[in-house]
C-alpha cells in the first residue's frame, strides 16, 4: 500500500512538473533510417562531455526497491540535465511514461531513458522461480515463459530486463541459487539461450521484447562459504570449463547486454576486471553489447580496495570495459575530471555512450519514445487467460517426485478418506511466487489448501487443515491443533518450507534444513502413524535427510508462482504425472558441501573404498553420495532405458557421434522422461570430471510405449580448456552413459576419439 502510495504521489509531482517545453531532438539533423552507426556518429557531436557521462549513468528510480545503497532522490533534477541514461525499477506504465516525457521535453536533446526492471521469472504473471523451471528441463518452455514475461513487461513501458542470471553454483547455502539454472555448465548453457531467446524474440528491438542482460559476470555463484557477495577465486582452467560457458551461451545468442558481478574473481573486482571485460568479453568472445554494473558495484571498489577513491574507481571500471553505472554516480561525478587530468580517454567515453545510444536506436526508442507506452498494448498484452496456462504447465514440470513410498501417490479420488493439510503454507494467501516478483498482480493466486479442495469437489474426499506453526519462530502452541487434525485424517500433507525471504539475493543460510519448529512439528506428527506427505517449498536445495528417513512421499514445489496451488493439486492427484528433474544436487548434509554430480575421481577414489579400508577420498561419518543427485526425479511409472547404439566405436575430431536408445514407459499411466546422456573423458591433462552432460531429451511416452531416442553430437562438443585457457580437442578413450539420472550408470557404452 505505502508503494502504491509513494507511486502515485510521484505520478501527481511528475503531472505538476511536466510542463511541456519543445527540446531539440536526438534525430536533428540525420533521417531515421540512416545506419545507425551514422545516427549515433551525428548525435555524438552535438552532444556535451556531461551529456556522454549522463547516458552512462542508470538511476534506481525513487521510491522503488533498492538492493543496496539508498536511491537518489533526485531523479527528475538529473533527467531535465541530461544525465540519466537509464532507470531501473520503475514498473507503472503512467510513472514511466512521465518520466519519459521528462527526458524528452525537458532535457536539451530530449534523449530518451531506457528502463531497466529485474523481470526474473515473470512480471504481472509470475511463473516458477528460475532453479524450478531448469527442473523442467523443457527448453521451449522456458522461452515461451520470457516471451510471456517480456510481452507483459514491454507492455508496462520496461524496455530491458536484468535476466537471465547464468551464474552456475553448487553451494546451497548461497541464496541466489533460486535465480540460477544449477549446478551444470552444458544445461545452463542451453537454458541460457532459451531465456535470451524468449527475451529478445528472434532480433533486438523485435514486437514485444526487451533487451536481456547476461548477468552476474563472473563467477558470481562460487562465493566462498555461500556466503553473498563473498569472495570468489579459481583457477583459469575452472573457470573456463565449469562457469563460463553459461555466460558465452548468451553472448552467442546475441544478449544485448551483460551486468558485473559484484564479487571480486582471483582478486580483482570484476567490474573493474579488464580480463573479463574486454581479454575475454569483447576481445575472444566478440560481445558487441553494453556493459552496466550491479548495484553501485563501482563505488563499492573503496570497500573491495583495489582503488583509493571514487575518481580512481571510475577510470577503473570505464578502463575495464563497463559502459554503464547502476546506481554509483560515480561516472557523473568522476568521469569529467578524469578525463581533463587525461587518466581516461574521450574514446573510451564516446564507444560506452555509444553502445547504450545504439540500443536505444535499436530498439525504436529514437523514432518513438513512446513506442513501449502504448495503452492498447497494455491492455491486450499483460495478464492474458493463455498466460495462466502456461504458469500452470511450468509449475506442473517443475515439481520433482523426490519420494513416493508404496506408491502413496498420486492420492485417490474415487476413494472415502480424509486429507489433513498441516504446516504455515496450508494457510490461504502465502507467499508462494519467490524472490523478484516485485510486480506480480498476486490476486489471482490460489492457495494449495483452495486448489484441493477444488480437485475432491464432488467426490468422497475430505480435507480439513491447521497451520500448526510459523515458517520461522519458535511458537509450538499450534501443535495441539495439528496433532488433532492428523489424528483425524487418513494421511498428512505436510506444507513446509521456507519463505518468500530466506533465498535469493543477501539470503545466504548457514544451515540448510527446514526450520526447526516446521521440523520438530513433523517429528510430534510422526507419532501419530499416519501417512505423511511433505509438499516442500522453498529456494534452494535442502537437507532432507530426516524427512527422507520419515516421510512416506517428498515433492519438491520450489515457489511455483501464479499457479502453484493448482500444479500441487493435478501432480497430487495424478492430473499430471511428475516429470521434473533436479539439476542442482541436494546434500545429506550441510557438510558435503559443495557436492556437485561432475566432481573428479582423485587418486583414492570413493568407488574403491570398503568398510575397512578407508584410506580413501571418503567421510567417516557420512557417505560421499548425495541424498539426491543431479538429474534425479521420480515419476508414477518407470522408465528402462535399453538397446542404447553408437553409430561408431572410433571417431575422429570432425566426426559427429550419434546415439540411439530405446526407452519404455513399463506403466500404467503417461509421462514425460527427461532422457540424460553423460560422458567421461578417462585419461587428460588437466584430470576431467566422472560425468559430463552432453545432451538430453525431454519425450512423452505414453504406457507402455517404447520410443527411440536420438543424440547427434559433434566430437568438438567434448573439446575442454587446459590451465593456459586454450581449447584442447578430445583425444582418447571414452564412457558414455544413456541414463534417467546422473547417478544412473546401467547402460554404459565406450568409444574413443582419434586426431
Ligand atoms: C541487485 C542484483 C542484480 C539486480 C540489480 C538491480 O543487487 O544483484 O541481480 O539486477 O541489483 O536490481
Amino acid at each position: 500500500m505505502k508503494r502504491k502510495l509513494l507511486v502515485w504521489v510521484w505520478l501527481v509531482f511528475l503531472g505538476i512538473l511536466n510542463a511541456q517545453v519543445h527540446k531539440d531532438s536526438p534525430n536533428k539533423n540525420i533521417s531515421s533510417d540512416s545506419p545507425i552507426n551514422k545516427r549515433v556518429a551525428t548525435l555524438l557531436k552535438r552532444m556535451t562531455l556531461d551529456e556522454k557521462i549522463g547516458q552512462m549513468t542508470q538511476f534506481a528510480f525513487y521510491g522503488s526497491t533498492a538492493t543496496g545503497a539508498v536511491v537518489d532522490s533526485n531523479t527528475i533534477i538529473h533527467i531535465r540535465r541530461g544525465e540519466v541514461g537509464s532507470l531501473l525499477n520503475a514498473d507503472n506504465f503512467e510513472v514511466i511514461r512521465n518520466l519519459q516525457k521528462e527526458a524528452v521535453n525537458n532535457s536539451r536533446l530530449g534523449i530518451p531513458i531506457l528502463f531497466g526492471m529485474d523481470v526474473i521469472h515473470g512480471f504481472r504473471t509470475i511463473f516458477p522461480i528460475p532453479l524450478a523451471q531448469s527442473a523442467s528441463w523443457d527448453l521451449a518452455l522456458i522461452e515461451k515463459c520470457e516471451s510471456i514475461a517480456a510481452m507483459e513487461s514491454s507492455a508496462s513501458g520496461i524496455n530491458w530486463t536484468f535476466a537471465p542470471m547464468v551464474d552456475i553454483s553448487r553451494d546451497p547455502r548461497w541464496g541466489r541459487v533460486l535465480e540460477g539454472a544449477g549446478e551444470d555448465p552444458y544445461l545452463g548453457s542451453e537454458i541460457a539461450k532459451a531465456r535470451v531467446k524468449g527475451f529478445q524474440g528472434d532480433k533486438i528491438g523485435s514486437a514485444n521484447s526487451v533487451l536481456a542482460c547476461i548477468k552476474h559476470f563472473a563467477a558470481y555463484g562460487t562465493v566462498e562459504a555461500g556466503r553473498e557477495y563473498n569472495t570468489t577465486d579459481m583457477s583459469l582452467q575452472n573457470l573456463f570449463n565449469f562457469y563460463l560457458p553459461p555466460y558465452k551461451a548468451a553472448v552467442d545468442a546475441n544478449a544485448a547486454t551483460l551486468m558485473t558481478a559484484f564479487n571480486e574473481l582471483n582478486g580483482v573486482p570484476c567490474s573493474a576486471s579488464k580480463y573479463l571485460l574486454t581479454d575475454i568479453l569483447r576481445n575472444r568472445w566478440n560481445f558487441k553489447g553494453m556493459v552496466v554494473t550491479d548495484y553501485t558495484a563501482i563505488p563499492e571498489m573503496l570497500y573491495h580496495g583495489n582503488v583509493k577513491n571514487e575518481e580512481e574507481a571510475a577510470i577503473a571500471s570505464l578502463n575495464a570495459g563497463v559502459d554503464m553505472d547502476m546506481q554509483g554516480s560515480v561516472f557523473l561525478k568522476n568521469l569529467k575530471q578524469a578525463y581533463l587530468g587525461k587518466k581516461v580517454t574521450l574514446k573510451n567515453i564516446e564507444e560506452a555512450a555509444s553502445r547504450i545510444l545504439k540500443l536505444k536506436i535499436m530498439i525504436g526508442l529514437f523514432d518513438n519514445p513512446y513506442r513501449f507506452l502504448n495503452e492498447e498494448n497494455l491492455r491486450n498484452n499483460t495478464e492474458r487467460p493463455e498466460f495462466d496456462a502456461t504458469a500452470l504447465e511450468m509449475a506442473r514440470k517443475s515439481i520433482v517426485l523426490l519420494k513416493n513410498n508404496q506408491n502413496i501417490l498420486p492420492l485417490s479420488l474415487e476413494k472415502k478418506y480424509t486429507i489433513a493439510m498441516i504446516g504455515p503454507y496450508s494457510a490461504d494467501k502465502t507467499g508462494l511466487n519467490g524472490e523478484w516478483s516485485l510486480s506480480a498482480n498476486k490476486t489471482h493466486d490460489v492457495s494449495p489448501y483452495w486448489a484441493i479442495t477444488k480437485k475432491i469437489e464432488g467426490n468422497s474426499v475430505k480435507i480439513i487443515r491447521s497451520l500448526g506453526c510459523t515458517i520461522n519462530g519458535t511458537d509450538t502452541a499450534g501443535y495441539a491443533d495439528a496433532r488433532r487434525i492428523a489424528q483425524q485424517a487418513d494421511i498428512v500433507l505436510l506444507m513446509m518450507g521456507e519463505n518468500e525471504n530466506m533465498s535469493g539475493e543477501a539470503h545466504s543460510r548457514t544451515s540448510i534444513t527446514i526450520p526447526d519448529v516446521q521440523r520438530n512439528l513433523m517429528k510430534v506428527l510422526k507419532r501419530i502413524g499416519k501417512p505423511m506427505v511433505l509438499i516442500l517449498t522453498n529456494g534452494r536445495p535442502l537437507d532432507l535427510s530426516w524427512e527422507d528417513a520419515n516421510l512416506d512421499a517428498i515433492l519438491e514445489t520450489w515457489f511455483l508462482g501464479r499457479k502453484s496451488g493448482d500444479a500441487m493439486a493435478d501432480i497430487l492427484f495424478g492430473d499430471y504425472n511428475p516429470s521434473g528433474k533436479l539439476t542442482m544436487t541436494f546434500p545429506r548434509t550441510i557438510g558435503q558441501v559443495p557436492i556437485y554430480y561432475n566432481h573428479k575421481n582423485t587418486g583414492r577414489p570413493y568407488s574403491l573404498a570398503t568398510s575397512t579400508e578407508r584410506y580413501h577420498s571418503v567421510y567417516i561419518d557420512v557417505p560421499n553420495t548425495p541424498l539426491y543427485p543431479f538429474g534425479y526425479g521420480l515419476s508414477y511409472t518407470n522408465y528402462k532405458i535399453t538397446d542404447v547404439r553408437l553409430n561408431k566405436k572410433i571417431l575422429n575430431q570432425r566426426e559427429v557421434l550419434k546415439v540411439t536408445a530405446k526407452v519404455t514407459n513399463s506403466g500404467k499411466i503417461d509421462g514425460e522422461n527427461t532422457v540424460q546422456l553423460y560422458i567421461q573423458d578417462l585419461v587428460n591433462i588437466p584430470t576431467r570430471p566422472v560425468k559430463e552432460l552432453k545432451a538430453f531429451g525431454k519425450f512423452l511416452i505414453r504406457k507402455g510405449e517404447t520410443i527411440k531416442v536420438e543424440f547427434s553430437i559433434p566430437v568438438t562438443e567434448f573439446s575442454f580448456y587446459d590451465d593456459k585457457t586454450n581449447l584442447i580437442p578430445p583425444i582418447g578413450e571414452f564412457k558414455l552413459w544413456v541414463a534417467n539420472s546422473s547417478d544412473d550408470n546401467s547402460k554404459e557404452v565406450n568409444f574413443a576419439v582419434v586426431k
